[in-house]
Order: structure tokens, then sequence, then C-alpha cells
């Protein structure tokens, strides 16, 4: 059996949200750095990443939220990612992307037991075919520095380093750098 045979990726529907913010709460700490404090993330993830909050999310035609089933038993969630449609709207990155309407990666997750077995190439495939079907050249995402699974995984992808900015985490600054592809 194949990978490709293993998982499969769908969009999210509202039935999913209960089960989706649990894995977001889970998985979110594995992407942050040894120095944020865990009520910091706590704080994070009731607010960004709450059942209401991917409702909000799945009701935005902006955004395109995909999950990641294991399809062999027990079949179960196992990842998730968001992207997005927009031009950006951060100050920060005026220098650093174009105006107009790009292609964001905002959120890609894998629960631990799925790292390093196929499954996120698998929702990578997925969401950059997504990508090539929309009229948005460039497809951009925000990664901490400190993340160099993370950063050697996009690469491997075909992202590229194009800039850094600052991303917040209650009090503490963390350090991204911003990874870009085109078509
Ligand atoms: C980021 C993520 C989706 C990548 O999926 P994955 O299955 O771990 O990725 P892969 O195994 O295909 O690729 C990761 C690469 O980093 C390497 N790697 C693993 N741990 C590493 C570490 N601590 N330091 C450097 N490289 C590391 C792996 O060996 C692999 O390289 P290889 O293919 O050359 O062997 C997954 O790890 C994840 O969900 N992490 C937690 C959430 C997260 O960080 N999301 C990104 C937010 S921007």
């Amino acid at each position: 059996m194949t990978d490709a045979d293993r998982y499969t990726a769908n969009w999210a529907r509202r039935e999913d949200l209960p089960a989706l913010a649990q894995l977001a709460a889970r998985t979110f700490p594995l992407a942050c750095p040894p120095h944020i404090a865990a009520k910091d993330i706590a704080e994070f993830v009731a607010q960004n990443l709450s059942e209401q909050a991917f409702a909000t999310y799945l009701a935005d035609p902006t955004r395109h939220l995909w999950l990641l089933r294991s399809v062999t038993e027990p079949i179960r969630l196992v990842g998730y990612a968001m992207s997005r449609t927009a031009p950006v709207d951060d100050p920060q990155l005026q220098e650093v992307l174009p105006q107009g309407q790009l292609y964001e990666l905002n959120k890609f997750y894998l629960d631990a037991a799925a790292h390093h077995s196929g499954a996120a190439a698998i929702l990578m495939k997925h969401i950059l075919e997504h990508w090539r079907t929309t009229d948005t050249d460039l497809c951009w995402l925000g990664v901490s520095q400190f993340n160099t699974r993370a950063i050697r995984f996009y690469r491997k992808h075909g992202f590229t380093p194009s800039g850094t900015r600052v991303f917040q985490v209650g009090p503490t600054t963390n350090d991204d750098f911003i990874l870009t592809q085109h078509k």
C-alpha cells in the first residue's frame, strides 16, 4: 500500500469542527519555539483555534480548510491545513511580498504520530494542486525560524526564503521566515 492509499485529504465540513479543534490544540504546540510560555500557547489556541474560530474560518470564502485522514483502521484525523486567497494585510510584509491577490498557506499541522510518514506530503500535494487552479501566481507562508523540521519540509515542496517577519504569541515575539514559490 502506498502513502497515497493510506491517507485522504478533503475539505472540512461543519461536523468535522469538534475533532478539528482538538487536533489543532494538540498540534499547535509542536510548532512553537521553546521560549513561548505554556499559558500563552493556551491563550492563542483558545482565541484562534477553537471550534468557534474554525466555524468562522469555514464560513469565510477567502479561506480553504483541509483535513487529512488515515483511511486504514483506525480511521482518524491526522492533519489539517488552511490556505487563504487574499492580499497581504500585514504592514510588515508590504516590502516582502507583492501587492494583489496571493495564496497564503496559513496553517499546516499533523499529529506527531504521522510525522515523517509521507502523510504531510499528501496534504501538501492537494493544497499546491488547489493553488495551481487559482489565478494567484505566488504562494507564501510564515514559519518560525526555530522550526527547522517544517522549514526543511517546505523547502522539499518548492518553497524558498523571501524575507522575515515578527509573529506574536501573547507577549512573546517570534522571528519567522517568509517562504514563497511561484507557479
Ligand atoms: C511540519 C510538518 C507538517 C512536516 O511533516 P513531516 O512528516 O514531519 O515532514 P517530512 O518528514 O516529510 O520532512 C521533514 C524533514 O525534516 C527533517 N527533520 C525532522 N526533524 C528535524 C529536526 N529536528 N531538525 C531538522 N530537520 C528535521 C526530516 O528528517 C525530514 O527531512 P528528510 O525528508 O530529508 O529526512 C510536521 O512535522 C508537523 O506537523 N509539525 C508540527 C506542526 C508544525 O510545525 N507545522 C508547521 C507550522 S508553520
